[in-house]
């Protein structure tokens, strides 16, 4: 069992190495071209380790049989699927590659991209003996050692790397799954804050608010950062540039008042009773806090941000507190 562990290593090893080499070659150009058309560098990809996976439908099974694996091996890596009519073929065919990889920076699993708008957009290595997409961060290898003050969590290899491009070289990604309880133990290890970078639709919000309660259950403090107008911090990056960024992540949000701005759009804040029921729902959050400064500085918060006096949100949030 341990052997076929080491062997998958190798395998996924071997066949970063072959989709690298693939993106050097005539064949490669245009995955070539779409990476530098989107502003990525020659030390960039090759620090990530980007390649392309050929338009042959076998080329990775052929050459990796070559190397003397067999089809069992092969099957368990996830990079070859069996057909019974056409055989063995290659998961990935004409498609830019990410190789993932686990904090010891080793190889586990590949997300690739379409270069054009064809569906799915990505596809991604499903999960083997190696690679376990609810325990692993795309890169935390790198941003582990960046030695910042906190992580951020973004939602895809491009964020990630347009990031780590910008000098922001602590960003890491949950690709594709939701975080996970053992995603935010994982981040704990290594920090004891993370700035939430989801993309700015409601998919994105969505996460970041069943994110929050994970990270904090984890002893985490999160953040939020917003990066309207634009959609994700890739778009966001190539628009307005590194200091812009930078001031987004000095401004950013802290996790309560977040989760209390997104609560807000569910009351109507025009009508009294609206309100009402608005202020109770805060008062109720913030009954959370159970050391009392804590809590005390967090209504002066809200009773800043919203039009309810400090006395009255702290006489409710008391009351409220007493009749439970
Ligand atoms: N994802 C996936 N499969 C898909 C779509 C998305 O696994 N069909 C994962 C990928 O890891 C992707 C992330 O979810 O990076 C975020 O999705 P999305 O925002 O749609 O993609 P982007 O990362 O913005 O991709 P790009 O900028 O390349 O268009
Ligand atoms: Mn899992
Ligand atoms: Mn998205
Ligand atoms: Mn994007
Ligand atoms: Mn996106």
């Amino acid at each position: 069992q341990n052997d076929l562990r080491t062997a998958l290593l190798e395998i996924n090893k071997e066949a970063a190495r072959y989709y690298y080499y693939q993106l050097s070659q005539k064949g490669g150009q245009a995955a070539h071209d779409y990476l530098t058309g989107r502003a990525l560098t020659e030390e960039t990809i090759r620090r990530f380790g980007l390649g392309y996976s050929t338009m042959y439908r076998d080329d990775l099974y052929r050459y990796l049989k070559k190397k003397g694996y067999s089809d069992g091996q092969l099957k368990e890596s996830g990079l070859v699927t069996y057909d019974e009519k056409q055989g063995p073929h290659d998961k990935f065919w004409n498609r830019v590659m990410f190789p993932i990889m686990d904090v010891n920076h080793r190889v586990i699993g590949f997300g690739g991209r379409v270069m054009g708008d064809a569906k799915p957009k990505y596809l991604n290595s499903p999960e083997t003996r190696i690679f376990d997409k609810s325990r692993n961060l795309y890169g935390l290898d790198i941003a582990k050692s960046s030695r910042k003050p906190s992580l951020l969590i973004c939602e895809g290899y491009m964020d990630v790397i347009a990031m780590h491009q910008a000098g922001f070289t602590n960003a890491v990604a949950s690709l594709g799954t939701a975080l996970t309880t053992q995603h935010a133990s994982l981040l704990k290890r290594y920090t004891q804050q993370v700035l939430l970078v989801y993309d700015s639709d409601g998919a994105g919000v969505k996460a970041a608010m069943r994110a929050i309660p994970m990270l904090k259950e984890a002893g985490l403090t999160a953040k939020v950062l917003n990066l309207r107008p634009y959609k994700d911090p890739d778009e966001f990056m190539k628009n307005l540039g590194p200091e812009a960024f930078q001031e987004r992540i000095d401004q950013a949000q802290n996790s309560f008042m977040f989760e209390l701005s997104v609560m807000e759009n569910e009351y109507d804040m025009d009508s009294p009773e609206g309100k009402t029921a608005f202020y109770r729902a805060a008062a109720e959050k913030l009954l959370e806090f159970s050391e009392e400064i804590e809590r005390n500085n967090y209504i002066e918060a809200v009773a800043k941000k919203y039009p309810v006096g400090y006395e009255n949100l702290r006489r409710l949030v008391n009351q409220m507190g007493l009749s439970k």
